[in-house]
């Protein structure tokens, strides 16, 4: 999508202009010279719209170059929001695929209130717009009637033109690589095995200068990653390490790890899922994508803060291979584990990637996984959950969630949770120590190799996958957590 900012639409030419329609209308600045466009008809026609958030309506417009306006519903423009904003330009984002238009323009003055200025409208107008006109390309054979892309969007503000092109352009790139993320988690499992996610990896470690390292199982194994090697262990198909490391300093000082779990697909193993909660596990690997969508966000504005991305990457599969209830393994930490459920194996290919980032030398650590059911049980579809063993870490954090109106919500890690974590007759953990608020346990268990590095964990099983179309995409993978990964460095950039 190509972004450009003219001061004077005077001769724009697109095939619609995108409006916010609020109470009162006529405070926007350029009020006066749009509704002539309209041939006074438009005092009449605003009387009859709806403002009422993200409400949509289109109409023609009778003088002028723009032959159609999308009214886009704010109700209360004073009262209105960052999340309100980004929603409704999300609703506009889909209804322009809707009606297949290639160059929209936005009319940005009528976003603007006295909290959100033309540099943030813009960035949010990119970013809700990019989001919403998200498409899953499928598998169907027929043609997709609905294809569309947009390719420009024409933002008409008076302000400095330099600084709303680089928010918009900012916002596009947050909005593009959550994009790349859902593709991710909506592809399936034979398609998107390991080594197609490392080759994934690779190629966009390669397109941004990172250093990339992708592992198979004998370097795995050479190095000692039991865990992820005894998840792996019933799959026909390799496991992968994907190393993906961003230098801002030569030096390579003090690194942010992100850590994804990558699996891509769960059967459960032994501890196999009943038939109705294996559909859907496809998308074990939203934690991965989350990871690597936040690599591109890092790629394109390359931030000074460094970064390592670490993501183990198999399937959980069942066969005479596999790894069993009972079975006894050695984790690459050198701690030994006790496998009660093979369901629960997200935590151990994590703990080998959380003891990996700390070999690499990293000293914050964030992992994001789809990690259980229990953190859906405890919030819901619609808030990540989250751990911390640093106070001062998860504040900075929590800012960055804020700023991208990602919901967080943290859980209690108490001594006696870690005790239970840790009772085991034959290992020095056990890997599943019950159900009940079982999404501590399973975060729980990765802060035992985080160990005292300052670690916060996601627990993205609810927020990954939405069940239904939303005001910034449709069902499918979300991408959650992209956003606020990318801030975070961003943020992490400007504390040092
Ligand atoms: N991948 C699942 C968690 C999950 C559940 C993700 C629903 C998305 C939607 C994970 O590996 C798992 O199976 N967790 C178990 C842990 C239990 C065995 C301790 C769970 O949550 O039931
Ligand atoms: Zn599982
Ligand atoms: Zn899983």
């Amino acid at each position: 999508m190509n972004l450009v900012v003219h001061s004077n639409p005077e001769n724009l030419e697109a095939e619609i202009l995108v409006v916010g329609l609020s109470r009162h209308p006529e405070n926007t600045k350029g009020w006066q010279e749009f509704s002539e466009r309209f041939n006074g008809k438009l005092e009449e026609w605003t009387k009859e719209l709806s403002f009422d958030m993200k409400s949509l309506i289109t109409y023609p417009t009778l003088s002028g170059s723009i032959p159609r306006v999308l009214f886009v519903g704010l109700n209360d423009r004073k009262k209105l929001t960052e999340d309100d904003l980004r929603a409704a330009f999300g609703q506009a984002g889909k209804e322009l695929m809707k009606k297949k238009i290639k160059n929209a323009a936005v009319y940005l003055d009528s976003f603007q209130n006295d909290g959100i200025d033309a540099e943030n409208a813009a960035y949010l107008a990119a970013e809700g717009i990019t989001l919403g006109a998200y498409r899953f390309d499928d598998y169907k054979t027929s043609s997709n009637e609905a294809d569309n892309t947009i390719e420009t969007l024409s933002i008409i503000s008076e302000e400095e033109a330099e600084e709303v092109e680089a928010s918009a352009f900012i916002g596009q790139v947050f909005g593009q690589s959550v994009n790349e993320a859902r593709t991710l988690v909506n592809m399936p499992g034979n398609l998107l095995t390991a080594t197609a996610l490392a080759d994934y990896a690779k190629e966009l470690g390669d397109s941004y200068g990172f250093e990339t390292d992708i592992m198979g199982k004998a370097e795995l194994e050479e190095l000692g990653m039991g865990a992820i090697l005894a998840v792996n262990q019933g799959s026909v198909e390799e496991p992968r390490l994907i190393v993906l490391k961003y230098k801002a300093t030569e030096s390579f000082e003090k690194p942010l790890a992100l850590v994804g779990k990558g699996i891509t697909f769960d059967t459960g193993g032994y501890s196999l899922k009943p038939k109705d909660g294996i559909v859907g596990m496809k998308g074990d690997m939203g934690g991965a994508a989350a990871v690597l969508g936040a690599m591109k966000v890092i790629g394109e504005l390359k931030p000074e803060k460094n970064v390592i991305a670490v993501i183990a990457s198999t399937d959980n599969m069942v066969s005479g291979n596999a790894f069993k209830p009972d079975d006894v393994i050695t984790s690459l930490s050198g701690k030994t584990i006790e496998i009660l459920n093979t369901d629960a194996e997200g935590r151990l290919v994590l703990a080998d990637s959380v003891t990996y980032a700390k070999q690499l030398g990293a000293t914050h650590i964030v992992d994001v996984a789809t990690l259980t059911g229990g953190v859906i049980v405890a919030l819901g579809k619609d808030k990540t959950g989250a751990l911390t063993n640093d106070e001062a870490f998860f504040e900075t954090f929590m800012e960055a969630a804020l700023e991208t109106g990602e919901f967080v919500w943290r859980l209690p890690l108490t001594e006696s949770d870690k005790k239970r974590i840790r009772k085991s007759d034959v290992a020095d953990l056990n890997n599943s120590p019950g159900r009940d608020g079982h999404m501590i346990f399973g975060g729980g268990f990765v802060g035992e190799f985080a160990e005292e590095t300052p670690w916060i964990h996601l627990d993205i099983a609810g927020t990954s996958d939405a069940g239904s179309a939303h005001d910034l995409g449709p069902k499918g993978g979300t991408g959650v957590m992209v956003r606020t990964l990318a801030m975070l460095v961003e943020r992490m950039a400007e504390e040092q």
